[in-house]
């Protein structure tokens, strides 16, 4: 297991659950959760390929999963299948359809996939203001590679004219902000937002219940943009605002990114995640990932009924398709707890008390993020600290179960968002959803 969060704990939760596998970590932290998993761990940057390898070889590793984003990117997988080792993730180019969200939009234009939005990709800013007046200023910008889901700016959240726009795409520009000389810019979608991850094999997808992550850090869906602070998922596998067919419309479209992606020449191995948005005119891709989303792993992991260590070899084999993936029928709320400050200035290397024993009885579950354990007491960094899983019949009691952990969880310089999963917040999108939809 490659990667240090609460997306790589619940992993190699699943994974320990699946049968009798002995499991090898690397991570740049010390994520108390997955040290009392893993056999043997190895503090060490996710990126730095050649110490992944020799770690995996010295170890005889049989299977690799890698976590988040940046790994996939250096070309880790590639790395790892050259030297023989089965990995369940994408290789550095199927991962393109999330480093370059260029390409992303160009293939999707290509094999004419639905969902697709007004976008242009500029390198000079004269041409970018052109765009950004033609839609009257009501656009996204945002950076051409990864920027851990904070580098993307929306009119009418993070600014309110057209000049405002330029300006930021000017910076996105000079600055590579996203490590490209280039900025996108794409018409402004209006409507609410879900995630739809599936395991593929390379050739089909098998899909997972339905997600809604909550990007922005404050109270009622306002603030900048963060890695994600907490969602929630129901028990039939769809959201309150969300139908059967808009779900399955979801399904048809990451079905053809895999499709147009074996046909480029790289398969996509591994968990796809579309980011979606639900709007007047139907379901349209913001983004899609290449791996599980973080918080999103958190709703669906502890929910598979099926053996997931079978799903991964499959995966990495390419042959799925035999295997029946079946899910729990129960909703979740996830709730991050994040160090003071996230999302600005993060209170780093601050201690938080975690009660788990409290947190277990109170039948939540425990995710570990990036926190470091230090002679028995976990620290913040500057990224998300724990998440707290509960799980019901239906969101309400899941968010309920969600709280009560939390109660165990101390510290004087922790923030968490405790209006996800709530019914006032839920029910206001499902209002806004069906005012849109007339
Ligand atoms: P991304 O990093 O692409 O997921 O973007 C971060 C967030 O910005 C998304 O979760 C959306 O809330 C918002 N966003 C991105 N693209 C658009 C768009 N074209 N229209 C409206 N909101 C967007
Ligand atoms: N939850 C957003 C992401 O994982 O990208």
């Amino acid at each position: 297991m490659v990667g240090g969060g609460a997306r790589e704990h619940a992993i190699c939760e699943a994974v320990k659950k699946s049968r009798d596998v002995e499991l090898f970590s690397v991570m740049h932290n010390r994520n108390p959760g997955i040290l009392k998993l893993a056999k043997k761990a190895k503090i060490a940057k996710e990126t730095e390929i050649d110490k992944v390898v020799e770690f995996a070889l010295e170890n005889g590793i049989d299977l690799a999963i890698i976590g988040p984003e940046a790994p996939l990117e250096a070309g880790l997988t590639d790395a790892l299948i050259e030297r023989g080792i089965k990995v369940s993730s994408p290789t550095r180019n199927a991962a393109r359809i999330e480093t370059s969200k260029e390409w992303m939009r160009k293939l999707m234009e290509k094999y004419r996939i639905p969902g697709i939005v007004k976008y242009g990709v500029f390198d000079e800013i004269e041409d970018a203001r052109d765009f950004i007046d033609l839609l009257n200023g009501e656009v996204a910008v945002k950076p051409i590679g990864l920027t851990g889901g904070k580098g993307v700016r929306v009119y009418g959240d993070h600014f309110s004219s057209a000049e405002e726009a330029v300006r930021y795409a000017k910076e996105v520009i000079e600055k590579k902000i996203g490590g490209f000389p280039k900025v996108l810019i794409e018409e402004k979608m209006i409507g609410e937002e879900f995630t739809l991850q599936a395991f593929s094999d390379g050739k089909n997808i098998y899909p997972m219940p339905a997600v809604q992550d909550h990007k922005r850090l404050l109270p009622g869906d306002k603030g900048p943009n963060t890695g994600g602070m907490g969602s929630y998922s129901c028990e039939d596998g769809l959201l309150p605002f969300l139908k059967k067919s808009d779900y399955e419309e979801g399904c048809f479209i990451l079905q053809k990114v895999i499709e147009a992606l074996n046909k480029e020449g790289c398969p996509f191995i591994g968990t796809i995640y579309g980011q979606f948005m639900l709007t007047a005119e139907g379901v349209k891709v913001i983004e899609i990932n290449s791996r599980f989303g973080d918080p999103e792993a958190m709703n669906v992991l502890p929910l598979l009924k099926s053996d997931f260590m079978e799903i991964c070899l499959s995966m990495a084999e390419g042959n799925l398709s035999e295997k029946k993936i079946d899910f729990d029928e129960k909703a979740t709320v996830c709730k991050y707890v994040v160090p003071e400050g996230y999302g600005t200035k993060s209170m780093e290397n601050v201690p938080i008390e975690v009660n788990e024993k409290e947190i277990s009885k109170a039948g939540a579950l425990l995710y570990y993020a990036s926190v470091n354990l230090k002679n028995g007491k976990v620290y913040t960094t500057k990224s998300r600290s724990l998440a707290i899983v509960g799980i019901g019949e239906n969101v309400y009691e899941a968010e309920r179960i969600c709280e009560k952990g939390l109660e165990y969880v101390r510290g004087d310089h922790i923030f968490i968002r405790h209006d996800i999963g709530t019914r006032e917040l839920i029910e206001r999108k499902v209002k806004r959803m069906k005012t849109l939809r007339g």
